[in-house]
């Protein structure tokens, strides 16, 4: 079997977190065991183009499980936990392909070796691996049954496909799963950019002004746990109905412009582009901290910073000091997703949504192979609620259910006033 990861020496250690992972994964373990025995991906090759870590080798593991041939592939050149690679490859019995830091072209010889391996259905988390397939590597399209898609921008990507008639099989659109991102992108993102920014550079935030770029449903989670650490928190948004939620919901909002020159840190997540970039560089008191959340390290331009800056260097891991003529500016990870390059991306007891409903929709579309035109599907409702279900039973927490009464009233019209 072959693979790429940095040191297949760290194969214990990545075991070790794998398994304290899965502890918090009983949504996860549940499925595992049901396609254990019902084995319902069965001759299916599944590429997984997804952040290499601990609570990913616990999906590999249930789609294993379940039948599936499965080969691994970095979905962000930041994002792998090389311990993790290391016993996915060698102890898992899975052809990794990952490295920490890799380059350019490294990540796409890792996703050329992913398609190499002719999969029958893709999971991607920001379309990557779909991209590829429908551009170098059309070989290999003819064979795809159908895919998944865990992340927002990769949802958008494929409806911009889907829109221009170019999308060529079905891919679930994961994401959009109200027990995916409810859940892990509020909650999830929430606290694993604030352990990111607190791992890489140690700052107090309480006092501090943290600027969130855009309140989707990450930035939401974003705004809410800089607040609870005391932060006083300014929000920006480009879109009325959102922007007014965030002033509702008690914080400040501005245009980046008005909130670039007060702010200590900023973070984006926006998926968009260039959120903040030359004017605003300009703008920045001496010593801000500047990263980004969202998928790709597209929404901080860093070429207008380099090309104000007198010199850049490392001053500690994952943290980059910018110096222009009068002062400094700190950018974290490169600019790349802060949460999965200086810390571990989400808890795993939220992934154990997100990847329950990964696991029950590659079943599905083994269950539906052919049945589906190329198009962007939600997940199943059923499927959905089955996730909510079964992690509040794992969390030992139940609900009231409708007396026959309440139910007759609901679906009456006769009773009012
Ligand atoms: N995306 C965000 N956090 C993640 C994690 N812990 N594992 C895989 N994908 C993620």
């Amino acid at each position: 079997m072959e693979y790429h990861v940095k040191d297949t020496a760290l194969a214990d250690a990545g075991v070790q977190r794998i398994e304290w992972a899965d502890h918090e994964m009983p949504v996860l373990r549940q499925i595992r065991d049901r396609f254990a025995a019902e084995q319902p991906l069965k001759g299916q090759v599944l590429a997984a183009c997804l952040h290499v870590t601990t609570e990913t080798a616990n999906l590999v593991r249930t789609l294993q499980a379940g039948g599936a041939e499965v080969v691994v592939c970095a979905s962000n050149p930041l994002s792998t936990q090389d311990d993790v690679a290391a016993a996915l490859a060698t102890r898992y019995g899975v052809p990794t392909y990952a490295i920490k830091g890799e380059d350019r072209d490294t990540y796409f010889a890792h996703l050329n070796a992913a398609a190499d391996a002719s999969p029958t259905i893709t999971m991607d988390d920001g379309c990557d691996l779909v991209s590829l397939l429908h551009s170098a590597r059309t070989d290999k399209l003819a064979g795809v049954i159908g895919g998944t898609e865990e992340t927002t921008t990769g949802v958008i990507r494929l409806k911009a496909m889907a829109a221009d008639g170019a999308l060529k099989y079905p891919v679930i659109a994961v994401n959009d799963a109200q027990t995916k991102h409810f859940f892990d992108n509020r909650y999830g993102t929430g606290q694993s950019t604030m352990d990111g920014i607190i791992r890489a550079t140690n700052i107090l935030l309480a006092g501090r002004t943290f600027v969130v770029g855009g309140y989707g449903w990450c930035g939401r989670g974003v705004a809410q746990r800089a607040r609870g650490l005391g932060a006083n928190v300014v929000v920006t948004e480009i879109e009325p109905l959102r922007a007014l939620e965030a002033v509702m919901d008690g914080f400040r909002v501005m245009p980046m412009a008005a909130a670039a020159p007060i702010s200590d840190v900023i973070c984006t997540l926006t998926g968009d582009k260039h959120v903040v970039r030359r004017e605003h560089w300009e703008s920045m008191k001496d010593g801000c901290i500047v990263c980004n959340s969202g998928h790709f390290d597209i929404e901080l331009d860093l070429v207008s910073l380099g090309e104000l800056a007198s010199s850049v260097r490392s001053v500690r891991p994952f943290v980059q000091e910018y110096q222009l003529p009068d002062r400094k500016i700190f950018v974290l990870a490169e600019g790349r997703l802060v949460n999965l390059g200086a810390a571990e991306g989400h808890p795993a007891a939220v992934m154990d949504m997100s990847f329950a409903n990964q696991a029950t929709s590659a079943e599905y579309m083994a269950q539906h192979a052919g049945q589906l035109k190329p198009d962007v599907y939600g997940v199943p409702a059923d499927l959905d609620a089955l996730v909510a279900r079964l992690k509040l039973e794992a969390m030992g927490i139940a609900i009231d259910v409708l007396t026959p009464e309440q139910e007759a009233y609901l679906t009456s019209w006769h009773e009012g006033t």
